[in-house]
């Protein structure tokens, strides 16, 4: 449940947001918190069954102003897929007005034991689906004058240890968000990317933190805690409002500023979590 609600309780009513990984973690939290701005609410992933029960959640958070959500299954890899998904959100909720492009795999992995269709994996669920999802929703942000948010990870600001795929593929959706915001600016398209620090209680944080570093981890962030996925929340909902009409091209870090100790703590910890195989003999 949000814990911190500041804006109005209507100010997405009649607008539809659509949410790439929109089931679970930090996604799922942006979701909330539109919702509860009175937004429609599409929402897509691989899992119907795990889509289904965030959009009893969210349907509860936008009953307020009658809102609807549509938890539709679709793999961004898949283009076709994904334009039957935005074809049915426009259908049935309306044009789209905010996409947020947050569906992403990652895994650790030394880079001498990464397969190529391991990097190819991460690169086309990351990158290659915030662009396909970007493109199709084009079309409906065009007519609605709306916004992209991207959601990012520090590893493309600077390299982290086991992750040469998702610094790569994060790296690039940094830079297609700049693309975007130059390019789709003349449509009224605002385009921007919100970078999260390590956020409790998350897929990603039970995929690569190393719990048994959990208390130097926290110490050494400047604000002192991990993120809550409000936070996340919160940033989104800003940067997709009136509050950030003359805001594009802009890459907000919400990380208690986690990125100014670089990575060298992270390297230590995840080095003990999966041993180098191709270093051995
Ligand atoms: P998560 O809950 O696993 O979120 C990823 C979502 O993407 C899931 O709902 C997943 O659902 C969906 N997804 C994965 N592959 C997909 C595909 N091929 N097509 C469509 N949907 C797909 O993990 P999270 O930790 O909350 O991460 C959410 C976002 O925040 C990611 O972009 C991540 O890189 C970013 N981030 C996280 C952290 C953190 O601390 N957790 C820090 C920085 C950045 P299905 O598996 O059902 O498809
Ligand atoms: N270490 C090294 N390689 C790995 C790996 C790991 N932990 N997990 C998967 N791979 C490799 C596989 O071996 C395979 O390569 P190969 O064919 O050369 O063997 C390739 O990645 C694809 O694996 P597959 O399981 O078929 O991919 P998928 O499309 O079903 O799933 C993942 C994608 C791998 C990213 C999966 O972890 C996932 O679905 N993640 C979504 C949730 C998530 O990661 N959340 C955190 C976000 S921060």
């Amino acid at each position: 449940m949000i814990i911190q609600q500041h804006l109005p309780k209507e100010l997405f009513r009649g607008k539809t947001v659509f949410i790439t990984g929109g089931g679970s973690g930090i996604n799922l939290g942006v979701a909330r918190h539109f919702a509860a701005l009175g937004a429609n609410l599409a929402i897509c992933g691989r899992t119907q069954e795990r889509l289904d029960r965030a959009a009893a959640e969210l349907r509860e958070l936008n009953a307020h102003v009658g809102g609807k959500v549509l938890p539709v299954a679709a793999d961004v890899r898949n283009y076709v897929a994904l334009e039957e998904a935005f074809g049915r959100t426009e259908a049935e909720i309306g044009s789209v007005d905010v996409l947020v492009a947050g569906a992403a795999g990652n895994f650790l992995c030394p880079a001498e034991d990464l397969s190529p269709n391991g990097f190819k994996t991460v690169i086309e669920i990351d990158l290659l689906g915030s662009f396909n999802a970007s493109r199709i929703a084009f079309a409906q942000l065009r007519k609605t004058r709306g916004s992209i948010l991207f959601i990012s990870a520090a590893q493309a600001l600077f390299p982290h240890g086991l992750q040469a795929h998702v610094g790569a593929a994060k790296a690039g959706i940094d830079n297609l968000m700049r693309n975007l915001a130059l390019e789709w600016g003349r449509y009224g398209i605002r385009s921007n990317g919100i970078t999260p620090g390590p956020i409790a209680d998350t897929e990603g944080m039970r995929r690569l933190s190393n719990p048994e570093h959990e208390t130097r981890t926290k110490g050494s962030i400047p604000l002192g805690r991990y993120g809550h996925v409000d936070d996340i929340g919160q940033a989104a909902v800003f940067l997709a409002s009136p509050l950030a009409a003359y805001i594009t091209g802009t890459l907000l870090l919400v990380d208690g500023g986690s990125s100014l100790i670089g990575s060298a703590l992270w390297n230590e910890a995840v080095e003990q979590m999966v041993p180098r195989k191709s270093a051995q003999g």
